[in-house]
C-alpha cells in the first residue's frame, strides 16, 4: 500500500453553481440562493409527488422582474441534474415581440429534445425530426401521428396547415410519450408574453393531467377524439392539481 501523503487538503461543498461536469457554469460569480428555500422545496416536493403518481403538476411563479423566478428554475435544474435518475428538462421563453411565435416557448422545448437548431435548414429539421422521434417514440403509429405535428411547430413546410386542437394533440401526445419512463419538466420563461387565447391554451392543454403509461389503443382513441371534436385533449380532461405561488420580496 503507498504511504499518505504528508498532508490531504479538505474542502466542504457548500453549494452546486454548475450542472454534471462543471457545464452551464454562469461566467460571472453566482451569489447564494437565498431566502427561498421554502419555494425550492415546494418545486422539489411536487416534482417529486408528480414523478412517483404518473400525472402532471403545473406550478404558476409570478412576481415582478428581478425577484428570482428563474433562479429558482435554475436551483430546480441543479437539484434535478444531480438526481440518480435522469429527469427530461426543457424550457423555452415567450417572446415580446415577432410574428407568428405563439409557439415559441414550445418550439425551443422540441428543438433542444430533437438537438435541433434554431438556424438549421429545413433538410436538417427533417432528418433530426425522423431520428429523434426513433429515439424516443417507440410506437411507429405515434410516430406517424405526432410527425406532421411537430413538423408544424418547427416551421417544416407542409401541404396543408392542421388545426389548432389537432397540433395540441400530438405535441401533448409528443410529451405524453417522453413522460411514459422518465420524468418531464417543461419551464415555460416570461409567461406574461403569451399571445391570450393562443398560447394559453396550449400550456393548459399540454400541461394537464397526462396519461403516462398509457397503451396505443388508448392514443389511437384519444387521437379519434380529437379529430372529430371541437375541443383538445385538455380541455376534456378533469382539472389538474395546479400550485401558485407568488414571490415577493
Ligand atoms: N434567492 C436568491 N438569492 C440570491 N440571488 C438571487 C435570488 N433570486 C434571484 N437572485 C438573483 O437576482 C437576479 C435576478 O433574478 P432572476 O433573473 O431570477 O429574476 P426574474 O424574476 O426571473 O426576472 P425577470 O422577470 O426579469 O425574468 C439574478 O442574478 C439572480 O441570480
Ligand atoms: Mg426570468
Amino acid at each position: 500500500m503507498p504511504p499518505l501523503p504528508a498532508r490531504i487538503r479538505l474542502f466542504r461543498a457548500t453549494r452546486v453553481v454548475a450542472a454534471t461536469a462543471g457545464s452551464q457554469r454562469s461566467g460571472v460569480i453566482e451569489a447564494p440562493f437565498l431566502g427561498r428555500d421554502h419555494e425550492l422545496r415546494l418545486v422539489k416536493e411536487l416534482f417529486h409527488a408528480s414523478a412517483e403518481r404518473h400525472s402532471a403538476r403545473m406550478v404558476l411563479v409570478s412576481g415582478v422582474a428581478g425577484i428570482g423566478k428563474s433562479r429558482l428554475s435554475w436551483e430546480l435544474f441543479k437539484y434535478l441534474d444531480g438526481l440518480a435518475d435522469d429527469v427530461l428538462w426543457h424550457s423555452g421563453r415567450c417572446l415580446s415581440y415577432g410574428e407568428g411565435v405563439s409557439y415559441w416557448a414550445l418550439s425551443e422545448m422540441v428543438r433542444a429534445r430533437l438537438q435541433i437548431g434554431e438556424e438549421d435548414p429545413q433538410a436538417v429539421v427533417s432528418d433530426r425530426l425522423r431520428t429523434g422521434l426513433e429515439r424516443w417514440i417507440s410506437d411507429p403509429a405515434d410516430r406517424e401521428y405526432i410527425s406532421p405535428r411537430l413538423g408544424q411547430l418547427l416551421g417544416i413546410a407542409a401541404p396543408r396547415q392542421l388545426a389548432k386542437e389537432d397540433l395540441f394533440s400530438g405535441w401533448r401526445l409528443f410529451f405524453e410519450r417522453l413522460s411514459e419512463f422518465t420524468p418531464v419538466v417543461m419551464v415555460v420563461e416570461d409567461l406574461q408574453w403569451q399571445t391570450p387565447g393562443s398560447s394559453t391554451s396550449w400550456t393548459t392543454s399540454l400541461s394537464g393531467p397526462v396519461t403516462t403509461r398509457s397503451s396505443s389503443s388508448c392514443s389511437r382513441a384519444r387521437r379519434q377524439q380529437s379529430k372529430g371534436a371541437s375541443g383538445c385533449l385538455g380541455d376534456r380532461s378533469p382539472p389538474f392539481p395546479s400550485t401558485r405561488f407568488l414571490t415577493r420580496s
